[in-house]
């Protein structure tokens, strides 16, 4: 595995935080909506006692901000994220909110007085291997306490992997220079039953999953820079490609040959209790 947590910093900071929270197609907010339904099945915000939330890979806080906003009691909020800038638009949204700067890969030195009622771990999972998180995140958890995972699976996209395989493919990159693509670059599980395997080998009982398949349209490849690029969804392997830098020439030989494109996401939106390991 090759994934460089330097270059997602830096993709965060510099390419995609001033553009996070405008999610044109909605895919975040969808999701966040369907975290917060399986948290509204439980008893967990009715908490009579203070909620202690953190969130790993906030990112802008917008999930947190609405657990806040529906919870009945006091909650604490705290946030861990390796990017500064994704961190500083959490923070104006919550000004309560306490954050870290650094590598979830650390989360083992944090929070070593603290324990929490709910971890998030929101598509933070193609960068920090969930077999890595989980260990860390049950460290955290008090007993029957709760993870809210969301991520994608390496289901998602069938059709822009066909395409990278095609013909059209080679002879871009031949005229590009460009090599084939390493989906090494992220680290998200191959599909639903790794997710709940992970979570049942690592002391969790799965209480609520849904796979989300959002379908998704790119026009051409202005529309799916928008989308991939500056959004988050595929940015470490369009630059590894490099064609958001892409001449008039290539961007022609691109959009005639590859686009339009049908494709799909798979996100697993789950639950999970810790239990006793
Ligand atoms: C796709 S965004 C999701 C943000 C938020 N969880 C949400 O669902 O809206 C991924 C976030 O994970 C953060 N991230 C990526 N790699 C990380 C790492 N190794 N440690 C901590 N945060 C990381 C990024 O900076 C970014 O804010």
């Amino acid at each position: 595995m090759i994934y460089n947590h330097n270059i997602i910093q830096r993709q965060y900071d510099e390419i995609i935080a001033p553009s996070f929270d405008m999610d044109a197609r909605g895919i975040y907010a969808s999701t966040y909506q369907k975290g917060i339904i399986q948290l509204q099945n439980t008893n967990l915000l009715q908490s009579k006692t203070p909620l202690q939330v953190l969130d790993i890979g906030i990112g802008t806080g917008s999930f947190l901000e609405q657990v806040a906003l529906l919870c009945e009691g006091e909650i604490n909020l705290f946030g861990i994220d390796i990017s500064e800038k994704m961190l500083d638009i959490a923070k104006r949204k919550i000004p309560s909110l306490r954050t870290i700067v650094d590598n979830a890969t650390n989360l083992e030195h944090h929070y070593v007085e603290r324990s929490f009622d709910l971890i998030c771990s929101h598509f933070v999972t193609g960068f920090v291997p969930m077999r890595e998180l989980a260990p860390k995140i049950w460290n955290l958890l008090d007993e029957g306490a709760y993870w809210s995972l969301i991520g994608q699976t390496m289901t998602s996209y069938p059709n822009l992997r066909k395409i990278e395989d095609s013909l059209a493919s080679k002879l871009i990159r031949w005229f590009s220079g460009n090599s084939k693509l390493d989906y090494d670059i992220v680290c998200c599980p191959e599909e639903r039953s790794e997710v709940i395997e992970i979570f049942q080998e690592n002391g969790f009982e799965v209480r609520q999953i849904e796979t989300f398949e959002p379908k998704i349209d790119f026009a051409n490849l202005d529309d799916f820079l928008d989308f991939g690029y500056y959004s988050g969804w595929l940015t470490p392997f369009i630059e590894k490609l490099g064609i958001q830098n892409a001449s008039k020439m290539l961007s022609l030989m691109i959009n005639v040959l590859l686009f339009p494109v049908h494709d799909n996401q798979s996100i697993e939106i789950a639950l999970a209790r810790k239990i006793t390991k």
